[in-house]
């Protein structure tokens, strides 16, 4: 069968399935039983799925995991963490009982606004490009009304339009540079809806401007659409103590900790690809509680990785200090969520996940993700720079490692108890399986 088809889209759910089980598939049986073994048994459910996006033919399923006792700003919160990687969970729950025992974590939310641009080539005199701006600004802010009206009346809306003349980059290259304020929602379609009423307005009016020559008053407009880089849209957490009360450990001390934690910190603040790996660690958690709770991780993704090279080199997005005999350990970071809109009407997980949360505001959600980034971080460099990672994350990759053999219930039991003791590797487990069952 050819593997190009037409009119897909417009299939049936089941026709597709036929589609890509004919097309793909040795064992059809095998593989139509997986993609329907993932079907919700409530139709109303399962519809509601199939309607997020085109062409579903099934759910993909993460673990929806919780960390609990997480105190930020003197509020308790179990934290819902959407994740497919072992270790992430656990390590979010012990940094999280490690800090509420030492005062927990303190947010702010220093900044909200966020970005949307109009680009365009206009092929003429930017003093006269600027003299139409400053006439048509007040036309872009009121052709946009119906649009901002809502957002107005909650304090929100847009704040203001620039011109910038990007001509040293590309010839006749300019940009409606846009502030917004989006409060609750994450924004992308009021800010999106805002620019695309902007391009209009801007093109024909240019029409009607005196001061243009013909040439001068055709705008071509390239695209307008909301920027993920949101450096004013930040959020800033942390966690101190007292060094002496900095490691539970009897065989390190809260000194020897402390300076080693430190110099784990710096490297990744001057060393590019340490900082990668270091950031990703904090994106575990940031990540999760962003799916979790119906935000795109994908926007949250690239936003935070700009930030981290803002200065012309990849660096760290947390940081650390010893003053005074106090350690204290943060992130600055941008997020742009929301937690009105898009999927968090919508998906029920999401919604028990928000309440779980005490139905945050969007502000309150970005102190929450920054918390979940800096604890996850504490944990990867505690252990880092104390037992090595593979202690811990081999520890909770056991499962995986057991259910990769199909271990029985039983198997597992002794296998865990197992290793609580011994060394978690992955011929070890295989060993101790084979071991066990050639016993029995
Ligand atoms: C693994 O997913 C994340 C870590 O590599 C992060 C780090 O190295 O800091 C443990």
């Amino acid at each position: 069968m050819s593997k190009t088809i037409s009119g897909f889209s417009k299939l049936s759910k089941s026709k597709k399935i036929d589609w890509i089980v004919d097309t793909y598939f040795s064992n059809k049986e095998d593989a139509k039983h997986i993609i329907k073994q993932y079907w919700n048994s409530n139709d109303k459910l399962q519809q509601l799925h199939d309607e997020f996006i085109e062409n579903t033919i099934t759910n993909y399923y993460l673990p929806l995991g919780v960390a609990p006792n997480f105190l930020i700003n003197g509020t308790s919160y179990t934290i819902p963490m959407a994740i497919e990687e072992s270790s992430v969970v656990a390590a979010a729950s012990k940094a999280a009982k490690f800090w509420y025992d030492r005062g927990g974590f303190k947010a702010e939310v220093l900044s909200t606004t966020k970005i949307g641009q109009v680009h365009f080539i206009y092929n003429g005199k930017t003093e006269t490009l600027q003299k139409y701006f400053d006439s048509v600004k007040s036309k872009l802010f009121a052709d946009t009304e119906s649009l901002t009206k809502n957002m107005q009346k909650r304090g929100g809306g847009i704040l203001d339009i620039e011109l910038r003349d990007k001509t040293k980059d590309i010839k006749g290259y300019y940009q409606l540079h846009a502030t917004f304020e989006t409060l609750d929602a994450m924004g992308a379609n009021f800010i999106n809806s805002c620019l695309e009423q902007f391009a209009k307005t801007f093109k024909s009016e240019a029409h009607h401007f005196e001061l243009f020559t013909s040439d001068e008053k055709n705008i071509q407009i390239v695209m307008s659409i909301l920027s993920n880089y949101v450096p004013n849209c930040l959020v800033r957490a942390e966690v101190s103590c007292k060094i002496e009360e900095l490691s539970d450990d009897k065989k390190v001390s809260s000194e020897e900790f402390a300076a080693k934690f430190l110099q784990a910190v710096n490297i990744a603040e001057v060393e590019p690809y340490r900082a990668v790996t270091h950031n990703k660690g904090i994106m575990n958690g940031i990540d999760a509680v962003v799916l979790a709770t119906g935000n795109d991780f994908r926007a949250v993704e690239a936003g935070v990785h700009a930030y981290a090279s803002r200065n012309g080199r990849y660096s760290s997005l947390t940081h650390a200090k010893i003053e005074n005999g106090i350690f204290t350990f943060w992130i600055e970071i941008p997020l742009a969520l929301g937690t009105v809109g898009g999927l968090t009407n919508l998906h029920p997980l999401v919604k028990l996940s928000l309440e779980m949360l005490h139905k945050p505001s969007a502000k309150e959600l970005m102190k929450i993700v920054a918390v979940a980034g800096l604890a996850q971080n504490f944990a990867a460099l505690r252990s880092l720079t104390t037992t090595g990672i593979q202690e811990g994350h081999m520890k909770m990759h056991l499962m995986n490692i057991l259910n990769q053999f199909e271990a029985t219930d039983n198997e597992k039991i002794i296998l865990v108890d197992h290793f609580k003791t011994n060394v978690v590797t992955h011929n070890a487990v295989v060993d101790a399986i084979n071991k066990l069952r050639n016993k029995s």
